[in-house]
């Protein structure tokens, strides 16, 4: 009898521990009276440079290629791009720009010069690409540019005469200029970034000689129509030094400064390869992708020290994934595949940059293109395959211009390499113009389900329906063969329950919930 007792009470445990092991608890508590912060839509910004096939063979085809184009922009490109609504793209670099000299690549196409690509590969770039294609693509996809100005080989006599060709509506040089090349109207050009990586292959500089560069350049850059909104080119990752510097000495000549932060291994040797990863590294990157919380509450502590009015903004204008490249492509073309994985580090960058939104304004994911962690990858038999982190820009847009809802999570947590902790649970919360709520869910855990309770905080929702993005296996991507091995499906694991929402998310799964409100 003693060992029968025995035998069900260990019975009873053992079930208690599978059961408790397949469905993690996680609560979310709803903060509606803290709601007041919008999400701008740059948070969702995309960047385009000339690497790789970025432009060339992703964005731009010309008019004579075989590949089905408008006006020589790959048509299922700029179709899948428009479905993002992406609000702001910036380009010709990253690196690219500070050796970039425009006028290359304005005039009829045959006349324009060729140049050596010396970051990106060595490859010749023939300029097919330049000022008109870049700013009609932005119209084509009602997205605004964001011009990133040579500073580190270019004079400041270059960067104003660009200004003035892009924005004058005058009777000036640059804009009869622009009128001859086909072009009336001045473009609606507002951000321009007065170099890129100015520490780095921007020019190898000091911030103190930066800053005193960009007081001279930004002097020259007139505001023609639109107010120029001038972004110096800040620090990258833990260089609080940098931020420091400018705060001091450009202050309120900017009217914002950038930061970089790539989820990368390191910039020496192996950065991992894109789909062969094992469950550990797996959560070291999201760890690391986690960490730009604290270097953006790092620079932003002393952006408030030196701007408490909160005047001068932050420009996170390139974040992403770095992997090794792709076995096969060219090196220097940073062709990377993209996975599940990639798909998280977007969701959880973007939960976030929610948080920031009152000094982080604007946010470009590197890039938009067959490089880096990019939204679309295409071949040159016109194939194209949409990325998982494609995805997650999609569920997420309902967030551009929504008021941030903050939350209080209450979750179980995973010791990951490099002493690092991650929450299983990541999530993000908006209430949009129509009064319509969303929440946004990632289970990281790679084998356990979730159960959360969301407390509404006295929302009256009457009706919940969901997105939900995951796939069989963490490294699942998309090919031009199998291009929908990881895609969106509905998800019907969300309940209304007396003022509360019972959610089960599946393993390693990223939800987006929308909740119909009473008034
Ligand atoms: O996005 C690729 C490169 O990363 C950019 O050209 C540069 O700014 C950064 O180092």
């Amino acid at each position: 009898m003693k060992r029968n007792v025995c035998t069900t009470v260990c019975l009873v445990a053992v079930l208690l521990i599978i059961s408790l092991r397949v469905s993690g608890q996680a609560l979310i508590k709803m903060n509606t009276a803290d709601a007041n912060q919008p999400i701008p839509k740059e948070i969702y910004g995309q960047f385009a440079e000339h690497l790789g096939t970025c432009i060339y063979g992703g964005l731009w085809v010309g008019e004579n290629a075989s590949i089905p184009n408008e006006n020589g922009y790959r048509t299922d490109v700029l179709n899948a791009l428009k479905a993002l609504k992406i609000p702001v793209l910036r380009w010709p670099g990253g690196c690219f720009a500070d050796e970039y000299h425009w006028m290359d690549g304005i005039g009829p196409r045959e006349n324009r010069p060729k140049m050596v690509n010396n970051n990106w590969g060595g490859t010749i770039e023939d300029n097919s690409f330049g000022t008109h294609e870049f700013l009609n693509l932005c119209e084509m996809l009602g997205c605004e540019p964001y011009i990133s100005g040579n500073v580190g080989s270019g004079t400041v006599e270059e960067l104003a005469k660009w200004v003035e060709y892009m924005t004058s509506e005058g009777d000036s040089p640059m804009a009869n200029l622009r009128r001859r090349n086909g072009r009336d109207k001045a473009w609606n050009v507002k951000y321009l970034g007065i170099g890129n990586e100015s520490w780095g292959c921007g020019g190898d500089m000091r911030p103190e000689y930066y800053a005193d560069l960009y007081r001279r350049y930004a002097t020259y850059c007139r505001n023609y129509g639109t107010r120029l909104y001038k972004v110096a080119s800040g620090a990258s990752d833990y260089n609080y030094d940098w931020t420091e510097v400018l705060m001091k000495q450009i202050g309120r000549r900017m009217s914002g400064v950038s930061l970089h932060y790539y989820t990368v291994a390191g910039w020496s040797g192996s950065k991992g390869a894109a789909t062969r990863f094992s469950d550990d590294d797996y959560y070291w990157t999201l760890g690391k992708c986690r960490e730009i919380e604290d270097i953006l509450k790092k620079h932003i502590a002393i952006m408030d020290r030196h701007d408490p009015q909160k005047r001068i903004n932050l420009l996170l204008d390139e974040w992403g994934t770095w992997w090794d490249e792709e076995p096969g492509t060219i090196r220097g073309h940073l062709y990377q595949q993209n996975t599940l994985r990639d798909a998280f580090v977007a969701s959880l960058s973007f939960d976030i940059f929610h948080k920031y939104t009152q000094r982080l304004t604007m946010a470009n994911i590197a890039q938009v293109v067959n490089v880096l962690q990019s939204m679309v990858l295409t071949n040159d038999k016109g194939q194209m395959a949409l990325t998982p982190t494609y995805h997650v820009f999609k569920m997420y847009s309902v967030h551009q211009d929504a008021t941030h809802i903050p939350l209080d999570i209450t979750c179980e947590k995973k010791a990951v390499r490099d002493n690092r902790v991650l929450p299983l649970i990541s999530a993000t919360a908006s209430k949009d113009k129509s009064g319509t709520v969303h929440i946004s869910l990632s289970n990281v855990d790679l084998n356990d389900s979730q159960t959360v309770t969301i407390e509404l905080d006295g929302l009256k929702a009457k009706n919940v329906t969901g997105e939900i993005l995951t796939a069989k296996h963490i490294t699942d991507h998309n090919t031009f063969d199998s291009p929908n091995v990881v895609n969106i499906a509905a998800f019907k694991g969300a309940k209304l329950n007396k003022g509360t929402l019972q959610v089960t998310l599946p393993p390693k799964s990223i939800v987006t919930l929308q909740l119909t409100i009473d008034k």
